[in-house]
C-alpha cells in the first residue's frame, strides 16, 4: 500500500512544487443523466466537461455518467440532496414530480407549437420564476436543455388517436403525460428510461413515447413496429445542481462554470433537432420501425383528442399561468 502513496506525493511534488497541492485543490463534478452519450443531452454533458475543465485549467473535474450507470431516473433527486452527484439534467416532467407542479406546463400536450415559443417562455420571466422555485429544496436551476418534440410508437400501427386505446404504454414519471396518455384511452406505467426497452421487448408493454433520439438510442424502435410524428409534446431538461455546492465554489471558480455552461446550453440547443432529425431517418431506414407522417387534417384529430388535456392542466397548474403562456405563444405567431 505504501509505495503507490509515496509514488503519488513525489510525482505531485514535481508537478506542482508542493506536495499534494494540485490533488487538494480539485475539484470533482459528477453530472449523471439516464440517456446515452450519443443524445442532445449526453453531447452537451460532455461539451460542459470539456469546457469547464478547460476553462479552469483543471482546476475542476467533471466526471459524467450517462445512461443511468450511476442513479436511475428517480434516484437521481436523492443522490443531489445528498452530496452524491453535483450536476443533474432532469426532464422537465421529472422536475415537476418533485412537487413544482408549474413545470408540467412542458409537457401539456401541443401547448408549444415551435421552439422558438418553448424558448420564450424559458428564457422569459415565466422560465426563470420556475427555476428558482428549486431553491426551496436545496438545488439551483442553472439551465433549459433541449431535445425535442415526441413521437408516439406501438407494436400496432398507429394514425389516429382512438389507435392509442387500449394500449399499455411506458411513459416517464409525469402526471400530465399520465393525463394524456388516459385522455387518448391508454393505460401508462411509469418506469425508468433504463427499463423501457425490457418492457416493451418483452411485450409487458405495447408502446411508449419520446423524441426520436430517446427511441434510438435507447433502442426502442427495435421492439416497436410502427410509431407516429404526433408531436404531441415537448421533451427538454432543467441543469440542476446542488445550492449549497454551488455556493461554497470558489467565486472565480463558479464564474468559470457558469461560462462553461452558458457555452453548453448553446450547444446543447443548438444540436438537438439535427441530432433529432437524424435519429428519425436511421429509424425509418432501419426498417424496424415504420414511421407514419401525419397530414395536417389527421394532427388536428390529435390536438383535439388532447385538447381537454389543456383545460385539466389548468386546474393543476393554474388558469392565469396557461394564460400568460398563451399570450408569449401568440406573440410568435402561435407557430
Ligand atoms: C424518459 O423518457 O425518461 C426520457 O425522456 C428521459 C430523458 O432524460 O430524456
Amino acid at each position: 500500500m505504501r509505495k503507490p502513496l509515496l509514488g503519488l506525493v513525489v510525482f505531485s511534488f514535481l508537478l506542482t512544487g508542493t506536495p499534494s497541492a494540485r490533488a487538494e485543490q480539485q475539484i470533482v463534478l459528477k453530472f449523471s443523466h439516464v440517456t446515452t452519450a450519443d443524445t442532445p443531452k449526453g453531447r452537451a454533458a460532455e461539451f460542459f466537461k470539456m469546457r469547464a475543465e478547460g476553462l479552469t485549467k483543471g482546476r475542476v473535474k467533471v466526471e459524467v455518467y450517462p445512461n443511468s450507470q450511476l442513479f436511475k431516473d428517480a434516484e437521481e433527486f436523492d443522490a443531489l440532496a445528498k452530496g452524491q452527484v453535483q450536476m443533474l439534467a432532469p426532464t422537465l416532467g421529472k422536475v415537476s414530480s418533485l412537487g413544482f407542479r408549474e413545470f408540467e406546463i412542458f409537457d401539456i400536450p401541443y401547448l408549444f407549437p415551435t421552439k422558438a415559443s418553448l424558448q420564450r417562455v424559458q428564457d422569459g420571466p415565466i422560465g426563470k420564476g420556475l427555476l428558482k422555485r428549486l431553491e426551496s429544496k436545496g438545488f439551483l436551476g442553472i439551465a433549459y436543455w433541449d431535445n425535442g418534440f415526441k413521437i408516439m410508437s406501438a407494436n400496432r400501427p398507429l394514425l389516429a388517436p382512438a389507435d392509442m386505446r387500449g394500449l399499455k404504454v411506458r411513459i416517464q414519471n409525469s402526471k400530465m403525460v399520465d393525463m394524456q396518455m388516459r385522455a387518448l384511452g391508454a393505460v401508462p406505467q411509469v418506469l425508468a428510461l433504463n427499463e423501457a426497452f425490457q418492457a416493451l421487448q418483452s411485450g409487458i408493454l405495447d408502446g411508449t413515447e419520446n423524441p426520436p433520439s430517446n427511441m434510438y438510442t435507447q433502442k426502442m424502435y427495435e421492439v416497436q413496429k410502427y410509431a407516429v410524428d404526433t408531436n404531441h409534446g415537448y421533451l427538454g431538461y432543467a441543469v440542476v445542481t446542488n445550492k449549497k455546492f454551488w455556493d461554497e465554489l470558489p467565486a472565480d471558480v463558479r464564474t468559470l462554470l457558469e461560462q462553461a455552461l452558458r457555452d453548453a446550453t448553446r450547444y446543447a440547443n443548438a444540436i438537438s433537432q439535427q441530432d433529432n432529425d437524424d435519429a428519425l431517418a436511421v429509424i425509418e431506414r432501419s426498417g424496424k420501425t415504420r414511421v407514419a407522417h401525419l397530414s395536417d387534417t389527421q394532427r388536428k384529430a390529435w390536438r383535439q383528442a388532447l385538447a381537454p388535456v389543456q383545460k385539466e392542466a389548468e386546474a393543476r397548474v393554474g388558469t392565469d399561468l396557461i394564460k400568460a403562456i398563451n399570450k408569449e405563444v401568440a406573440i410568435l405567431g402561435g407557430g
